[in-house]
């Protein structure tokens, strides 16, 4: 965050700078410094002051308090919740939570590395039982799970995952995982966003989308291989996260470029192409996958589940782009 703050004073030092060249060049008896210079350093005046209430309004976003939203829940813990929570945790919050994409969930890698564009510091924290959970309540986690605030207001970065289509009984189950997992001591650095990430922000690429709202309670339909059970796996599985939000590849950075139109592929790929892709990464044309797609977490999906998410997915109208 001291970087923000640097830069916005740097931003504007430059602002005051150059609208004093713009000032000064006006007086001028000289008629080419007088107009060249008047509306070259007021070019610059407007747009690094452009640049600075950008980053400004972001880094505000960031750091301003949150409405805490009331939550009450109660984890019964039963041996079946706990193994769906695991089962949630290795597919959603492994590839982030840890360094290796595997459970368990002592930390990840900075976000930033694979993002290719520079967003500051951004390491997800150790979450088993020794780690940042252990002064959280379970209402505490559920409340990040669904908002990204924490218990102070402070807006967490998971505020910015789709986490929160998890439907009530499924964020439960993961908190139940959590609280049984090994405790593995460590840390990691604390959230250090970049100016830039700031400007992600303050121009609502990036979106704390549940951050304002009342946290509502959200039901999943029963678990099968239907169209409707594929669309939820596919909420909370962050597809439009890459694929953008009709699915045809158009999502704005930080997600990474070059996702495919999903509603022209997949309703042209039998089940068994689909399920061959995401569990070996070859897919029907026989090309390799690129490792940014996610192919091995989702692999990780059990066959109804990748089956449902293909039938959602199969079922798209297409819409050619481009
Ligand atoms: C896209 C990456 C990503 C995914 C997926 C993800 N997290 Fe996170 N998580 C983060 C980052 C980054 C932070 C650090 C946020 C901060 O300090 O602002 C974090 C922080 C947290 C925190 C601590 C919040 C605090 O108080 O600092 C909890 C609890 C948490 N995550 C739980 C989960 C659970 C449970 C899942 C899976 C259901 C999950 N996360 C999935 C990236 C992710
Ligand atoms: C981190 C970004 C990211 C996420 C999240 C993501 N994808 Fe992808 N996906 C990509 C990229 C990039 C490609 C293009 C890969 C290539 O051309 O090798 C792709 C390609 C695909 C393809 C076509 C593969 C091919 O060979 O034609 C399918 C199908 C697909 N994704 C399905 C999904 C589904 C389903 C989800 C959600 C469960 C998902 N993706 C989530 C980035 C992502």
């Amino acid at each position: 965050m001291l970087i923000n703050i640097l830069f916005l004073a740097f931003l504007v030092a430059l602002v005051i700078a150059f609208g004093f060249v713009a000032v000064r060049a006006w007086r001028s008896q000289n008629g080419v410094v007088k107009w060249g210079g008047t509306i070259l350093a007021g070019l610059l005046t407007v747009l690094f002051a452009v640049v600075a209430l950008v980053v400004g309004k972001g880094t505000f976003d960031l750091l301003r308090p949150y409405p805490v939203a009331p939550v009450s829940v109660t984890i019964e813990g039963t041996p079946e919740q706990i193994a769906r929570g695991e089962y949630l945790a290795a597919f959603l919050c492994a590839s982030c939570h840890s360094q290796n994409g595997e459970l368990p969930l002592t930390g990840g890698k900075n976000l930033s590395d694979d993002s290719g564009i520079p967003l500051g510091d951004v390491y997800p924290p150790n979450i088993t039982p020794a780690g940042k959970i252990k002064d959280l309540s379970d209402a505490d986690i559920f409340r990040i799970l669904r908002s990204g605030v924490e218990p102070d207001g402070r807006l967490t970065a998971m505020g910015f995952f789709p986490v929160r289509y998890l439907s009530d009984d499924d964020a439960k189950a993961v908190i139940a995982y959590l609280r049984h997992s090994q405790p593995v001591e460590g840390t990691r650095p604390p959230l250090s966003p970049s100016p830039l990430l700031a400007a992600l922000v303050a121009l609502g690429m990036i979106k704390a989308e549940g951050a304002e709202l009342p946290i509502q309670p959200v039901t999943a339909p029963p678990k099968a291989a239907t169209k409707e059970y594929g669309e939820y796996v596919a909420n909370f599985g962050d597809c439009r996260g890459c694929h953008g939000p009709d699915l045809t590849g158009n999502a704005p950075p930080p997600a990474p470029p070059g996702a495919s139109n999903l509603t022209v592929i997949v309703p042209n790929w039998s089940k068994d192409d689909f399920f061959k892709t995401m569990r070996t990464g070859i897919d029907p044309t026989g090309r390799q996958v690129s490792p940014v797609m996610p192919w091995k977490t989702i692999g990780k999906l059990d066959d109804v589940e990748l089956e449902a998410l293909y039938l959602y997915l199969h079922g798209l109208t297409p819409i050619n782009v481009k």
